[in-house]
């Protein structure tokens, strides 16, 4: 019996398997490579090139693992990519997930884990955001994401599917082992740490003229390594006979990004020069999770609280590969 973890060689994913062998679970890693890192999966863990739309793949990794469960961190996550290339995110994230779920639940698998996105929910009309809030995505990635949690309701409905959609705020930080690194990088934090380490001239700010106390956009930032621990805890409450949820995963608090930098400046003792530009269309100005929900279902509780932390174990990972994952 073994879990499937889509998307494995990526940022979250990576840190989501190491979690798992950490517990003496069975893993197996399903990933195309096209943004991940084959250097960010441990060798021992079987490994297998491809797309999660492959059904003949998948059928026989369910044969040969006897796959239980699958967490599926497989998608494009760009948003700006996505306005630009809708059919890229339509294709990848609906088109290829939905027919992962298809082959899975054809091969018996009933636990599901997904991670959704606080994008789901679109320009906010209260914050913190709690899980009853409107979906009304502004791009496509979000549609993509908030079509997938309705086809996981559809399966639970016609076949008992049970999943667990987490909508994750910002994920942020490193293991020791384990770190983020995109090409492109669109995330502030790595953004701002590869400026501390020579490796860009500056970072952009999109937007200084947001209705918060310093102008610039409020995100609520949530450590990979506390994210994967309430990913093993929703597996966890699957096992235990749990119904389908969606729950928010974040900090429930809010940082400016001229409170990003400044902590990065801090940490880093660098000078980072900051470039001013535009704010980019359906950027809200806020973003805070409301994560009550997760607490009180999963007994979930983020180790990490304080963005200082959480960027001093980005800075740690940066300093240990400055050139990121091994090509
Ligand atoms: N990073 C964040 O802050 C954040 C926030 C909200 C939601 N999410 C979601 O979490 C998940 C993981 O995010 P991440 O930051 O680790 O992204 P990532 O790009 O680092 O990892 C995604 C992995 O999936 C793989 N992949 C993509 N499409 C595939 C396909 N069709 N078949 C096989 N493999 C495929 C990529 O090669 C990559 O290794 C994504 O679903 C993303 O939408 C991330």
């Amino acid at each position: 019996m073994a879990t499937l973890v889509t998307g494995g060689a990526g940022y979250i994913g990576s840190v989501m398997v190491e979690k798992l062998l950490e517990c003496g679970a069975s893993v197996v890693v399903l990933d195309d490579l096209r943004r991940g890192h084959r250097a960010a999966v441990n060798a021992s863990v079987p490994f297998y090139q491809g797309r999660v739309g492959d059904r003949q793949l998948v059928q026989s990794i369910c044969a040969e693992h006897e796959i239980e469960s699958c967490i599926h961190f497989a998608a494009l996550a760009y948003v700006g990519e996505s306005v630009t290339q809708p059919k890229l995110y339509f294709e990848n994230n609906v088109e290829q997930g939905f027919a992962l779920l298809d082959t899975l639940v054809a091969a018996g698998v009933r636990r599901f884990v997904f991670s959704s996105t606080c994008a789901t929910y679109g320009e906010p009309t209260k914050i913190p955001i709690d899980e009853q809030h409107s979906q009304r995505p502004t791009n496509p990635y979000g549609w993509s994401k908030l079509i997938m949690e309705k086809i996981l309701q559809a399966y639970d409905d016609a076949f008992g599917l049970r999943f667990v959609a987490l909508r994750y705020f910002n994920a942020a930080g490193a293991t020791t082992t384990v770190g983020e690194h995109h090409e492109p990088e669109s995330h502030l934090i790595p953004n701002v740490l590869l400026v501390a380490l020579g490796k860009a001239p500056y970072v952009s700010v999109f937007g200084n003229q947001y209705s918060t106390p310093d102008g610039t956009a409020i995100r609520d930032y949530i450590h990979i390594a506390d994210l994967c621990d309430a990913h093993l805890l929703a597996l966890e409450y699957l096992q235990n006979g749990g119904a389908s949820e969606c729950l928010n995963l974040g900090n429930g608090r809010g940082y400016s990004v001229n409170e990003v930098i400044n902590t990065a400046r801090r940490i880093t003792n660098c000078e980072i020069e900051v470039r001013n530009e535009p704010p980019r269309p359906g950027d809200p100005s806020r973003l805070v999770a409301d994560a009550r929900k997760a607490r009180a279902v999963l007994g979930w509780n983020a180790k990490y609280t304080e963005l200082e932390a959480i960027i001093r174990t980005a800075w740690d990972w940066h300093r240990a590969h400055p050139e990121g994952y091994e090509k």
